[in-house]
């Protein structure tokens, strides 16, 4: 089995579905102690079961991470549950598309709220932590940020979700020049279309009438994106990775 993370410790948000899910486990099985966080506390323990079961260590945290103060307790639950922290994978995310016009703005505060503020608060709970780590004998920590091809590229009817996915982008190249001396590593991923629970909140008349805007031909899995995610974490720590667009064979 490949451990190139062992004596590591890392936490997920969204880590009770789709892409943080597949993250998790695929960091376990590098030999990371993962702390999986989310709200549905019932999946995450599922999750930390099957890592336990597998050989790994998990523990659980349910937490709302766009309330600034449970962002926080993660990380210190994380930390007191391993000791150190080593990388970040900043995953939580909602997308709630829709025209701009006459849109229910709760699902703008909704989004705004999650992935910008949540990754915000957990990044900076989480900074002195990784800081710390980097100082070891690894030599390295890692912050990965789970942005989108939507944090490229702005589509009619993505308006508010192209907001704060272009935000992570911006945010993201801001902090690495901040901490690229002092070891920490900052990633962005930009998946285009995978299979997850993500598309399920959007509204149905929305969801019908955006069908055809994605054109993709073949869509991906959660697998695919964690595997590259264990990849950029598991660089010697001379490389950082910063940007990779992951989309779906024969997308537009
Ligand atoms: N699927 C795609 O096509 C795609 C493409 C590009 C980028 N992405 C990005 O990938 C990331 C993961 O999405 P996914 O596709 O894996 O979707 P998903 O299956 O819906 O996962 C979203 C995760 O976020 C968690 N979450 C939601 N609200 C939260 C809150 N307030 N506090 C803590 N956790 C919260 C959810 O868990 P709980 O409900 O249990 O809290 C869930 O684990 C997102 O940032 C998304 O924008 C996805």
């Amino acid at each position: 089995m490949n451990r190139a993370l062992s004596g590591t410790a890392a936490l997920i948000t969204g880590a009770s579905s789709g892409i943080g899910a597949a993250t998790a486990l695929s960091l376990a099985t590098q030999g990371a102690s993962v702390a999986l966080v989310a709200r549905r506390k019932d999946r995450l323990e599922k999750l930390a079961e099957r890592i336990r079961d597998e050989g790994g260590t998990a523990s659980v945290v349910a937490a709302d991470i766009t309330e600034r103060d449970e962002a926080a307790d993660a990380v210190a639950q994380a930390v007191r549950s391993f000791g150190r922290l080593d990388i970040l994978v900043n995953n939580a995310g909602v997308m709630l598309l829709g025209p701009i016009e006459d849109a229910p703005v709760e699902e703008w505060d909704r989004m705004v709220a999650l992935n910008v503020q949540g990754l915000l608060y957990t990044t900076h709970a989480a900074l002195p932590h990784l800081l710390a780590a980097a100082e070891g004998p690894r030599r390295t920590a890692d912050i990965v940020n789970v942005s989108s091809v939507a944090g490229r590229l702005a589509l009619k009817g993505l308006g508010v979700y192209n907001l704060t996915k272009h935000g992570i982008g911006a945010f993201s190249e801001s902090l690495r020049q901040e901490v690229t001396g002092r070891r920490v590593r900052v990633s962005l991923i930009e998946p285009g279309t995978v299979e997850t629970e993500l598309a399920s909140h959007i509204r149905p008349e929305v969801r019908g009438s955006m069908r055809n805007t994605f054109g993709t031909a073949s869509i991906l899995q959660a697998d695919d994106i964690a595997e590259t995610i264990g990849f950029v974490v598991t660089r010697p720590s001379h490389v950082e990775m910063n940007e990779i667009v992951v989309r779906p064979y024969g997308a537009r």
